[in-house]
């Protein structure tokens, strides 16, 4: 290097590399004429900037400490049928570069510099779970202190895997773990720390997050295993983001709809049996549910099988089931009209047992009949069918009302009758009853 050097430029470099070397024994301090009136010399730095492709260390046995923490400042998607959550963090990181000091009470500039990220050597730190390419922005910026300290902010949108568990879905609650490790560096050559409080990572984010959406931050724990592969262990720190849907939007749009119409449901069953109304409302009722399924359809996780799903087929089969039942009574109180066939005994015995105890014979029996029924089918104005069923039906039923034992024994017909009033108000009795333990079951579920 001392070698003859033709020009006199030569003199300079020489001196300029020697002023280095001598430089590397005082712990790199950046000559103070790097800083002038015209701002920062990029000469005094670009040493520094020429060395960004290594690990900036002075001893290759001492690993760089990197000191992670993140804001979560937005929750964009969680995605059940992927398992993915799309989160948007501001992460920093916090490294030192022993290549770099100045003195800030000698030099005029400030003891803090901001450099453009390209120029330094960054560390590999990703998030594991995630399944995207991390692209940074271009053009980042990071700060550069006299002491050589770097803190790189740069916002990073995850979408990371999530074991998403939608069982008890407008009411869930998810915890999805962010990974921050070093995709190449061992512990030999990286240690990752954190030099914020976990609570103030989760206070800050609370504060920041800016979708005011479908989910609610909770909480923000994390833990800090050592991750081993193969014979290499590396360091990872683990966050483990818990995150809570706000399901008021799903109770307005699918819980209160659904349980509106179950109601309606079971009150139509005190539509008088005999009225030819009772099936066509039902049938109404369980069309409009069912275009009403298929337009919250899409509210729904679109995968798994989460228990609003087994709560709206319940009220969908409630509905069918008490359809059914309507079918069931006006074909009994059909057969009772034309043609009934003889009682089995223990129904007969059962029911004179069930009847001759209560009702006695009033005088006044087919008025009384008609007002407990309420609207009698023959004054509705419904279509011949029923009317003529009707007209055949008025004796018995009235008969059967005002509970005269004599007669009903003496006339199979009115046993009948009354054999399907009571089973229209035993079935009814029951789908309360079934009604009422599925929804507790429903809700006791949910609350776990
Ligand atoms: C800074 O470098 C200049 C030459 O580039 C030299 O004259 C000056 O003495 C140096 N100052 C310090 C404090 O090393
Ligand atoms: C490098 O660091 C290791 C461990 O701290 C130490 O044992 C070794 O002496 C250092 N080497 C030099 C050249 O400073
Ligand atoms: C990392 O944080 C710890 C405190 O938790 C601190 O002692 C250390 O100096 C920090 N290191 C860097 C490089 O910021
Ligand atoms: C999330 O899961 C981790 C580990 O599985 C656990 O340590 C942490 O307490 C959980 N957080 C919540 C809020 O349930």
């Amino acid at each position: 290097m001392e070698g003859g050097w033709p020009f006199r430029g030569g003199f300079l470099l020489c001196f300029t590399i020697s002023l280095l070397l001598q430089g590397r024994g005082d712990a790199f301090t950046i000559n103070c004429s790097g800083f002038d009136q015209h701002g920062v010399d990029p000469a005094a730095f670009q040493a520094v900037f020429d060395r960004k492709a290594f690990r900036p260390v002075t001893n290759f046995s001492v690993p760089t400490h990197v000191n992670v923490s993140f804001i979560l400042s937005a929750i964009l998607e969680v995605d059940a049928q992927l398992q993915l959550l799309t989160s948007l963090l501001w992460v920093t990181m916090m490294w030192d570069n022993p290549f770099i000091s100045w003195n800030p009470e000698e030099c005029i500039s400030s003891n803090k510099l901001s450099v453009l990220v390209e120029n330094l050597w960054l560390p590999d730190i990703l998030v594991m779970e995630s399944v995207d390419v991390d692209r940074a922005p271009p053009g980042l910026n990071a700060y550069v202190s006299s002491e050589g300290r770097i803190q790189y902010d740069r916002p990073m949108k995850v979408t990371s895997i999530c074991n998403l568990d939608i069982f008890y879905f407008p009411f869930d609650q998810q915890n999805c773990t962010l990974t921050f490790s070093s995709f190449l560096h061992t512990v030999d050559s990286m240690i990752l720390g954190m030099d914020k409080e976990l609570g103030m990572i989760t206070d800050t984010s609370r504060n920041v997050v800016q979708t005011q959406g479908e989910w609610e931050l909770l909480d923000i724990n994390k833990a800090t295993p050592k991750m081993q592969m193969g014979s290499n262990l590396y360091d990872q720190i683990m966050f483990y983001v818990a995150i809570r849907r706000r399901p008021t939007f799903y109770i307005i749009n699918l819980l209160v709809p659904s349980s509106f119409l179950v109601a309606i449901d079971a009150l139509s069953f005190y539509l008088p049996a005999e009225s030819e109304n009772r099936a066509p409302f039902k049938i109404t009722l369980l069309l409009g549910y069912n275009v009403f399924l298929l337009m919250m359809n899409d509210l729904l996780p679109a995968s798994g099988t989460p228990l609003i799903s087994v709560y709206l087929a319940l009220c969908l089969s409630l509905m069918v089931v008490s359809l059914l039942e309507t079918i069931f009574i006006t074909y009994l109180l059909h057969l009772a009209a034309t043609q009934p066939p003889p009682l089995p005994r223990w129904l007969h015995t059962l029911l004179l047992h069930r009847t001759s105890p209560r009702k006695c014979c009033p005088v006044v029996a087919p008025q009384r009949g008609n007002s407990g029924q309420g609207l009698g089918p023959a004054h509705l104005p419904g279509t011949k069918e029923p009317v003529e069923l009707v007209g055949k039906g008025p004796g018995p039923r009235e008969a059967e009302l005002s509970g005269c034992p004599g007669s009903a024994s003496t006339l199979p017909m009115r046993l009948w009758v009354q054999c399907s009033h009571m089973m229209d108000s035993l079935l009814f009795r029951l789908y309360l009853l079934f009604l009422a333990t599925s929804i507790t079951t429903v809700i006791v579920l949910w609350n776990t």
